[in-house]
């Protein structure tokens, strides 16, 4: 499938990153089973741990909205290779999006696409909670 468009809204919604202590400046666009897509972008906190990541914040947006079923997630950064979502991310895809596509975005624009169990093997979730 060709992800050029979800890669290119990513890299959109990169420009409205708030990064000014890590100046790592992030989108994401999430792709709903409809069609449909939410961005986010990286926005930090004084106090540093009260960040969100771009991939959460594009997730958090789609759900709030009402959205359930995703086919998609495209993440893009500045970094020269293809950018890696952080764990914390990987946890979330994994827990409200399911096994979906996963559209790693380098600086080129360039993209390769993963699934969900391959960037988080053996995923706790809610069948460990039953
Ligand atoms: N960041 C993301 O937005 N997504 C990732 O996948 C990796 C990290 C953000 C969090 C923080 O604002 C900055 O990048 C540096 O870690």
């Amino acid at each position: 499938m060709d992800y050029k468009h979800l890669a290119d809204s990513a890299i959109k919604a990169k420009q409205n990153a708030l990064a000014i202590y890590s100046n790592f400046y992030v989108g994401a666009a999430v792709l709903t089973n409809e069609g449909k897509v939410y961005t986010g972008c990286n926005v930090e906190s004084s106090s540093y741990s009260l960040t969100i990541c771009a991939e959460r914040t594009a997730i958090f947006k789609a759900i709030s909205e009402g959205e359930r079923e995703f086919k998609a997630i495209a993440v893009a950064g500045d970094t020269e290779d293809f950018i890696s979502p952080c764990g914390a991310c990987r946890q979330v895809i994994s827990d409200l999006c399911g096994e979906i596509d996963i559209i790693l975005v380098s600086s080129s624009g360039d993209y390769i696409v993963k699934k969900t169990s391959e960037l988080l093997p053996f995923a706790f979730g809610d069948k460990d909670l039953e």
